[in-house]
């Protein structure tokens, strides 16, 4: 016998390094969440207009930093919205001042607020030069968006016909491969050590497509890039626990209304913040691996964005199952928490 089993775990505050915090009233009303659980995020820039230069950068800081809690210090760390049109000059200058940590690459039409993103891969290699000289990591949403490919190859298809090349036109770009779904991005991960990491996600290490397709269409577990086989949550899950340093926490959590969710196109997005602490626990201590928890949500991610770990601990404790709201209440209409279909037993404490 493996002795008794843990039911208080502490680990340093967690960072998310993939969030949508939106604006308005929705950012408003989730970005406590995030707060409550997590000491930084790299913020995703993907608003309508998106967030594209550093001046943007700076004032979506200041309305995120005026939607926190009194007291908290929350540190969000802001993306630029690379455009074919983005001047590397504003992007090198952005990561000087600390400004912009990173920049997001969202090919057109890939996903959510993805129009303005980039077509011609060939008309942003000055800003990947510039990025690749100074250090600044590429955050990638890893999918093509040709009709012709099946949704369920994109990220494959991604990794072969655009990251491949990317990478080896400019081999010192540090590249985040963003919520990798599949087990071909878990390999190339893993296959390419040098100035490459992948993001994780909550949902993905959770659910495969049947939870969206099977007994009936679910729209509050439909999100980009779309979940996959079984197979591929496995191989995720396995990354994940692994304790590799290139694998860390990415929860991609991304309000939308249900109003917008149940439209006959309704939008993808996945909002897990709440309950994102409480579902890991269970994934790591299901896989028997709880104590790789902190290297997933708390170690990993400083140490690949060369930033120091959080100094303060959050503790995770087991007990009856969660009573969780399975809405939130925002200013634009509810908003669904992602329910991972099994009882989350572990809270964080006050
Ligand atoms: C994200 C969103 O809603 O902004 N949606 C999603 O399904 N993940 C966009 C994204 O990260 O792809
Ligand atoms: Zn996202």
């Amino acid at each position: 016998m493996s002795g008794d089993p843990i039911t208080r775990l502490t680990l340093r505050r967690p960072d998310d390094w993939h969030l949508h915090l939106r604006d308005g009233a929705m950012l408003r009303a989730v970005a406590p969440h995030s707060a409550a659980h997590f000491g930084r995020a790299i913020v995703m820039p993907n608003l309508v207009p998106p967030v594209v230069t550093g001046a943007e950068a700076l004032a979506y800081r200041g309305r995120i930093l005026e939607a926190l809690p009194e007291g908290s210090d929350f540190e969000p760390l802001m993306t630029l919205y690379l455009t074919e049109d983005t001047d590397p000059a504003d992007v090198a200058a952005a990561h000087a001042e600390g400004i912009a940590t990173a920049v997001k690459l969202y090919p057109a039409g890939a996903t959510t607020n993805s129009a303005s993103g980039v077509r011609d891969f060939d008309k942003v290699r000055p800003v990947l030069d510039k990025m690749a000289e100074i250090g600044m990591p590429l955050c990638v949403h890893g999918e093509v968006t040709n009709a012709d490919i099946d949704i369920f190859d994109r990220e494959k298809v991604f990794i072969d016909k655009v990251l491949k090349p990317i990478r080896k036109a400019n081999p010192d770009l540090r590249v985040v491969m963003e919520h990798v779904t599949t087990q071909d991005a878990v390999d190339y991960v893993r296959d390419n050590p040098r100035n490459l990491a992948a993001t994780i996600t909550t949902h993905h290490l959770i659910i495969n497509r049947n939870a969206i397709l099977a007994g009936g269409i679910r729209p509050h577990y439909y999100c980009l890039p779309v979940a996959k086989r079984e197979t591929h949550r496995v191989a995720l899950v396995q990354a994940a626990i692994s304790g590799d340093g290139r694998f860390f926490l990415g929860t991609d959590s991304a309000p939308h209304t249900d109003a917008r969710k149940l439209e006959p196109c309704g939008c993808a997005g996945i909002f897990s913040a709440p309950v994102t602490m409480s579902c890991l626990a269970e994934v790591f201590e299901t896989a028997g691996r709880l104590k790789q928890l902190e290297r997933f949500t708390s170690l990993n991610g400083p140490a690949f964005y060369k930033l120091p770990p959080n100094e303060e601990t959050i503790t995770l404790v087991k007990g009856d199952p969660l009573e969780g709201p399975a809405h939130i209440g925002t200013d634009d209409g509810a908003v669904t928490v992602f329910d991972p279909g099994f009882p989350l037993h572990w809270r964080v404490e006050a």
